[in-house]
């Protein structure tokens, strides 16, 4: 009788082990769809802009933007899951691995934009929940063709990245969690190294500068220096620049800014609170 019940539970698990693995946690992809959508926003780059330069609805995923910005020209993939066009056939470890260390699955290395400087700091379980959002997005067939050119070697991005725990649970480490390894603001908003890197030790102090119809603007210093910095504005009208993507003189701000302002209004109230605490915070750097 024993052995005839541990048969039918045997015969069961091979049925029940891939469908359980198969469904994450709701919470879990809840977040991925968080993340991907709008605290790391990996549309900014990866969605699909149609003439008028917005990116087009349900192609947020699916590639095929020339960035020319930063002096190379990087052809961003399609990250949807489709098998032919997009990432369909990766596993979510490989999502994980092309994330945090921008290795693809045939070893071959990520170029910048893209900022694994920073997606190197994601906690496990956010890049976990990335990768597990990434893989049951809507399939979007849409074919990307050419290759990224750089003007320099792309070298490796450290040792690969084993484990990160979650930040610790206060706004000021929260916030830099957030505005570093997650949105990447300081990818834009610090000084440049050669090969696109950053000089992490001024964070904040200022650093990509962005030509576009609207003009050449640098991403300005946002330690709180008095002078160079973001020092003498309050909390709401660092919130409105994020927000709605205007100075406190009334300024819209530019695209690669001002663009953002509807994606980073949908955040979490409290994130938004966490990044204003860590830009607080910051020491006020000189240029
Ligand atoms: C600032 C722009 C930028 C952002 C933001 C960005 N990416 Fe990318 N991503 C790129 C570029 C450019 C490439 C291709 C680089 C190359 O050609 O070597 C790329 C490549 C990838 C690849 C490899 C796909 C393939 O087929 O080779 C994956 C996976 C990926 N990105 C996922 C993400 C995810 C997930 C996010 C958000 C957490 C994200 N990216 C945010 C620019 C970006
Ligand atoms: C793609 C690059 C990019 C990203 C990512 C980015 N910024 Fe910016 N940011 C800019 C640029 C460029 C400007 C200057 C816009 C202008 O002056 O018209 C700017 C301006 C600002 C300003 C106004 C500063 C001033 O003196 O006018 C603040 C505050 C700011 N960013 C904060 C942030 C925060 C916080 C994040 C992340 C949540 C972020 N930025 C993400 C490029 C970026």
């Amino acid at each position: 009788m024993w052995i005839r019940i541990l048969g039918a539970i045997a015969a069961a698990l091979p049925l029940l082990a891939p469908a359980a693995q198969a469904q994450p946690e709701p919470a879990l992809l809840e977040r991925g769809r968080y993340l991907v959508e709008t605290a790391a926003f990996c549309g900014a780059c990866h969605g699909t802009r149609g003439p008028d330069g917005q990116i087009i609805r349900g192609m947020e995923l699916a590639g095929g933007r020339v960035m020319t910005e930063r002096g190379y020209r990087a052809i961003v993939p399609n990250i949807t899951p489709d098998p032919e066009t997009g990432i369909g056939g990766w596993s979510e470890a490989d999502i994980v691995n092309a994330i945090r260390n921008g290795l693809r699955p045939d070893g071959s290395l990520i170029g910048p934009p893209m900022p694994i400087e920073f997606y190197r700091g994601l906690s496990d379980r956010d890049v976990a929940a990335m990768a597990a959002y990434l893989r049951r997005a809507p399939p979007v067939r849409h074919a990307v063709t050419g290759r990224s050119a750089y003007n320099f070697p792309v070298e490796s991005y450290g040792p690969p990245v084993t484990s990160v725990p979650d930040p610790p649970d206060n706004p000021v480490a929260r916030g830099a969690y957030l505005a570093g390894p997650v949105a990447h603001c300081m990818d834009c908003h610090t000084p440049e190294l050669p090969g696109d890197r950053r000089d992490m030790s001024r964070i904040g102090a200022g650093g990509v500068t962005f030509e576009g119809p609207w003009g050449i603007v640098p991403a300005r210093n946002i330690t709180p220096h008095r002078e160079y910095g973001i020092g003498d504005w309050t909390e709401e009208q660092i919130r409105r620049a994020l927000v709605q993507g205007t100075a406190p003189d009334g300024r819209r701000l530019a695209p690669p800014m001002g663009g953002r302002a509807p994606v980073f209004a949908r955040m979490a109230e409290g994130d938004l609170r966490d990044i204003i605490a860590y830009l607080r915070a910051l020491p006020p750097l000189a240029p």
